[in-house]
């Protein structure tokens, strides 16, 4: 497969993403000797501008949306191979145009006949541009490759989902499609294949035999921004569960599989999505918790009487032998005190904690806390935490808890690739490992879909705060407590 030559043709290239992400990311590439030799950008955007312009305006961007080191003949080598191009790409007749277009550049300039086409635009244009590129023949594959990538949301819903889906798949072959979900580029999110399977003592207790719960929080500081109009009509659970959330824990909770290429990696996933389960759906209403923050309304774009959740916490179940009775908790949000994100594992009590340990003051913070934890750090530091119980070296036997870190981002702060450096170079090597492929994003929907919103009761939580109070109720009722708020306590990051 040529993975030497690529022309990267972007939809949305004025917008947020192309700024801060996909530019800053070829950069990068660049930078680190990754980028195709034979490379060039197309870049489609509705602005009237010339290369001259746009190319500043992305230099503006890098500079002052992002902390990257602009390295200035790094730029002026791919500045010359960026190209505006002003198209409305919601009218057809301008296909043939961009058709053309791309047919003198490959004739004249050499552009490579490899077509990566990003889709960073509203998800309601995703069909129109897809069936487009088919009918005008800009997608064609004759010995060359036309891969598609798209970023979410895909879809609202299971319906619409398979609707979208079915419309790309006549232009694209599924091995063709790159559906993003930038979570599976993070460092960690990765790291949590290497740390189950590349550690013997870790595998044989991932299990309900030894593991107590499971606890994924995605934390976010800011609120909706100026993405009102979009996140109004998602809300927490389509916008971070179904996709971030959902797969970080597929990832943490899949069966091994036979090997980490993305066919396997994925057909794991899949069976764990499968098996997903609310503890009783009948019961939905008291597992999943969704809160607004104070402030939500008065953000721009946002319906006067919305009830769009901005905060979700809920309590699943994963049905096979190996997590029989394990629950996992789930929990996100915007306005929070912190951005954090982590996945934690506590093991049971040892039978010597149930004895004794809620005595000891070491033990306060919670009735379970003589627990193993093992804490797996996505950000904003990377890295490791296990705690483990300890004698204290003191004539009486107490013991004393001792927390070991393995911190990644203090080892390795200079340039840890960012998601989407990752992703792009992924595309161009026609691997798609960290992509969601249809018939795993199709049951994340389905188990989505599973929740009946309207019967859960909108709660509100302060500004900055930790989340309404309800969430503490999912886990209290189960005698536990929630790993991230232990930490904001403790004043850990
Ligand atoms: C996006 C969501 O997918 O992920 C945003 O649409 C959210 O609402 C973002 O803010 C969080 O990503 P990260 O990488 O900052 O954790």
């Amino acid at each position: 497969m040529n993975t030497n030559s690529c022309t990267m043709i972007i939809f949305g290239a004025t917008g947020d993403l192309t700024l801060r992400k996909l530019i800053p990311a070829i950069h990068q590439l660049k930078w680190g000797g990754y980028l195709p030799e034979d490379f060039n950008l197309v870049a489609i955007g509705r602005k009237p501008k010339d290369d001259a312009e746009y190319r500043e305006n992305l230099l503006d961007g890098m500079k002052t949306l992002t902390n990257i080191l602009v390295e200035q003949s790094t730029w002026d080598y791919i500045s010359e191979r960026i190209h505006y191009f002003k198209m409305d790409f919601s009218e057809d007749g301008e296909y043939e145009r961009l058709h053309a277009y791309l047919e003198k550049n490959k004739k004249e300039n050499n552009f490579s006949s490899n077509y990566l086409f990003y889709l960073a635009v509203a998800p309601d244009k995703f069909g129109f541009i897809v069936k487009n590129l088919k009918e005008k023949n800009i997608s064609s594959e004759n010995g060359n490759w036309s891969r598609l990538v798209i970023e979410k949301p895909f879809g609202e819903n299971l319906q619409t989902a398979y609707d979208l889906n079915d419309e790309i798949a006549k232009a694209f072959n599924e091995e063709n499609i790159y559906r993003i979900d930038h979570y599976l580029a993070k460092e960690m999110i990765q790291n949590i294949t290497m740390l189950r399977f590349q550690n013997t003592i870790f595998e044989p207790l991932w299990r309900n035999t030894y593991i107590d719960n499971i606890q994924i929080s995605v934390l976010e500081k800011d609120g909706v921004g100026s993405r009102g109009g979009y996140y109004d009509q998602t809300g927490a659970l389509r916008d971070m569960v179904q996709n971030h959330l959902l797969q970080t824990l597929a990832i943490t909770a899949m069966e091994p599989p036979a090997s980490l290429g993305a066919d396997d990696m994925r057909d794991s996933k899949v069976k764990l999505m499968s098996e997903l389960v609310l503890f009783d759906p009948g019961k939905s209403k008291t597992d999943v918790i969704f809160g607004q923050y104070e402030g939500y309304h008065n953000e721009t774009g946002i319906a006067e009487d919305s009830e769009t959740e901005t905060f979700a916490a809920l309590k699943l179940f994963i049905d096979n032998p190996r997590w029989k009775g394990v629950p996992f908790y789930l929990v996100t949000g915007k306005k929070l005190s912190e951005k954090s994100a982590q996945v934690t594992i506590q093991f049971k009590n040892p039978a010597v904690c149930n004895a004794s340990g809620k005595s000891n003051p070491i033990y306060e913070l919670t009735p379970n806390s003589c627990a193993n934890i093992l804490e797996i750090k996505i950000q904003p530091r990377e890295g490791i935490h296990l705690r483990l119980n300890t004698k204290k070296p003191a004539v009486e036997d107490q013991s004393v808890v001792a927390e070991m870190e393995y911190c990644q981002s203090c080892q390795y702060s200079f340039n840890t690739p960012d998601a989407y450096e990752k992703l792009i170079l992924d595309v161009i090597k026609g691997d798609s490992t960290r992509f969601t492929r249809w018939d795993e994003l199709a049951l994340s929907w389905y188990f989505i879909d599973s929740i009946d919103k309207k019967s859960v009761p909108l709660v509100s939580y302060k500004d900055e705060s930790e989340g309404p109070q309800e969430a503490d109720l999912l886990l209290k009722r189960d005698d536990r407590t929630w790993w991230f708020k232990e930490k904001i306590k403790r004043g850990e990051s």
